[in-house]
């Protein structure tokens, strides 16, 4: 094992050079891997990214949806994850056709804005009960749902993919909280799915009171995977890149920052002159920082992990993806 670090490097660039490859880091991963990476964002950007590359292989920083999406759209290049524990705990929530009970209530949804369906329904049994209604599948699902569905979306493009649909409803899965968002966003009727990612729904009202208390000059700045009530509180709701965005052009010097604290390294680097305050410090995601130099080392020593989907559900699900690409 090498435990030099500018030695790992070197060999790092070495690989990447010698087997044509790129490196793709979502903004939540480990600092020194995002230094390393060839191209650092949100999952928009990293699956136009992954559509449009030059290359041989994608060595893909992130969770297995990333990779999968980035297979799914370039399946010519050999997509490798250098861990293959690292999953989305809400992406394998819900089930393309099979219930998957994950828990029976919603606390703090007395009065959803959207309507929710429990997890014992599967996409197959939502479609069933709404025939004809567009599905548009979160990135955050695995390639089975996206092949289930209509198109597909991110956090940065939710509202405008609804937008882009025929007729006046849609669903929405998985994330309950991103699809209570887009309602409120749109006049259409959303249809959404009770899951969630377990990181941004620890989020609570409370912590945004202690933020303002704290930093009463601070701009909030909040992930639509919160809940809704904390997302009300915000001054803004937007992508993890798109919080980059908005520091970078607003004249507010103070910013609290309501997602994965993984964001802050880019956060702070590209705005230097700027203040940052994780929302909660405990919003780590542990599958994003699984990925360590030593294992994209090893990942191009051994050509692991290597991301495939079978051809009848790559092609539903590429069409997905595509139409999504075309909307933003
Ligand atoms: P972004 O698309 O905003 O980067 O979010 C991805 C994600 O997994 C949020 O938890
Ligand atoms: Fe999934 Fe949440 Fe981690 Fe994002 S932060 S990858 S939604 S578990």
């Amino acid at each position: 094992m090498i435990s030099d670090l500018s030695a790992l490097r070197d060999q790092i660039l070495r690989f990447k050079e010698e087997k044509r490859a790129v490196i793709l880091s979502h903004n939540y991963q480990r600092d020194e891997v995002q230094e390393i990476a060839d191209f650092v964002g949100d999952s928009l950007e990293l699956s136009r990214t992954a559509a449009t590359l030059d290359c041989a292989m994608i060595v893909f920083c992130g969770v297995h949806f990333m990779a999968e999406s980035a297979s799914i759209l370039s399946p010519e290049k050999t997509v490798l994850l250098p861990e293959r524990e690292a999953g989305c705990p809400m992406a394998d929530m819900i089930r393309a056709d099979a219930p998957r009970p994950v828990r029976k209530t919603f606390p703090g949804f007395e009065n959803p804005p959207a309507y929710v369906y429990p997890p014992e329904f599967s996409l197959k049994d939502i479609k069933k009960q709404n025939p004809g209604v567009p599905v548009v599948a979160y990135v955050n699902t695995t390639a089975e749902v996206k092949a289930e569905s209509d198109i597909c979306c991110t956090s940065a493009n939710v509202v405008r993919v609804i937008e882009s649909l025929p007729g006046d409803a849609v669903i929405c899965v998985p994330d309950k909280n991103l699809s209570m968002w887009a309602a409120k966003n749109t006049r259409k009727k959303v249809i959404a799915w009770d899951g969630y990612c377990n990181i941004h729904e620890r989020v609570t009202v409370e912590d945004i009171g202690r933020a303002r208390r704290e930093h009463p000059q601070a701009v909030v700045m909040a992930h639509p995977e919160c809940r809704i009530e904390v997302l009300e509180l915000a001054d803004h709701v937007t992508s993890t890149s798109g919080m980059l965005r908005f520091a970078t052009a607003s004249p507010e010097t103070e910013f609290v920052v309501g997602t994965e604290i993984g964001l802050l390294h880019r956060l702070r680097k590209e705005t230097p002159n700027k203040v940052f305050y994780p929302l909660r410090n405990d919003m780590v995601c542990p599958n994003m920082k699984k990925t360590t130099l030593q294992s994209i080392l090893r990942s191009f020593r051994e050509n692991t992990f290597v991301v495939n989907v079978p051809e009848h559900v790559r092609i539903p699900a590429k069409l997905a993806l595509d139409r999504m690409l075309r909307v933003a």
